[in-house]
């Protein structure tokens, strides 16, 4: 069977941001995994300018990125019960690329409830974009308990959770895949 690519998409681009951390160890996850290819995306190397004659404007890396994923893990902090505009406007850059394929959640927070709301208002959003939600979210709370400063784990149990949430992906891709490679 091939490989499935699977990019990991970081939230924000706050300088001081944690959840670049959940986002690195997502990836890490995937990197181990036999049948997955992985590539972190992080909204900081990929700027998407508005051009005042394109309001469409993409960024080409983002474009190819997704033309070949077959699914996407979303790593993402709560912004005001929300995700970040940084996010979204990396996801609005691109529509067909999308469709048919799934995509898996983390939120993280430095709160109690590890960026629930923030995954809630994503799921409206990417089905928008025809993508379809798996229901195995990772939730990081309290996310300075959960890494140091400089990005070390600090809670091994994350590791399996991770891992939890690729075997639903996975299989959501391979099914996702047969559909779009066999079904018109
Ligand atoms: C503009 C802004 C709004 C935030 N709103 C929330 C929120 O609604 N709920 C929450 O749990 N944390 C909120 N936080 C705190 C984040 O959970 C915290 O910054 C955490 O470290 C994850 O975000 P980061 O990747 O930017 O560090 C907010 C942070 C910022 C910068």
């Amino acid at each position: 069977m091939s490989k499935l690519f699977i990019p990991v998409i970081e939230g924000t681009v706050r300088p001081k941001r944690r959840s670049i951390h959940a986002a690195r160890l997502v990836h890490q996850v995937a990197s181990e995994l036999e049948d997955v290819e992985s590539v972190l995306v992080d909204p900081v190397d990929f700027p998407l300018p508005y051009d005042g004659n394109d309001p469409e404007s993409k960024n080409p890396k983002y474009t190819e990125l997704t033309l070949k994923a077959d699914a996407f893990f979303i790593v993402t902090p709560e912004y005001n019960h929300s995700f970040p505009g940084s996010l979204k406007r990396l996801l609005d850059s691109e529509l067909k690329n999308y469709v048919h394929k799934p995509v898996a959640f983390a939120g993280v927070s430095n709160g109690n409830w590890g960026g629930v709301r923030a995954i809630e208002a994503l799921v409206h959003t990417v089905r928008e974009m025809g993508m379809v939600a798996t229901f195995t979210d990772v939730q990081f709370p309290h996310v300075e308990s959960i890494f140091d400063e400089n990005g070390k784990l600090l809670d091994e149990k994350y590791i399996e959770r991770i891992q939890r949430a690729y075997k639903e992906l996975i299989w959501m891709a391979r099914t996702l895949q047969w559909g779009r490679q066999n079904l018109s």
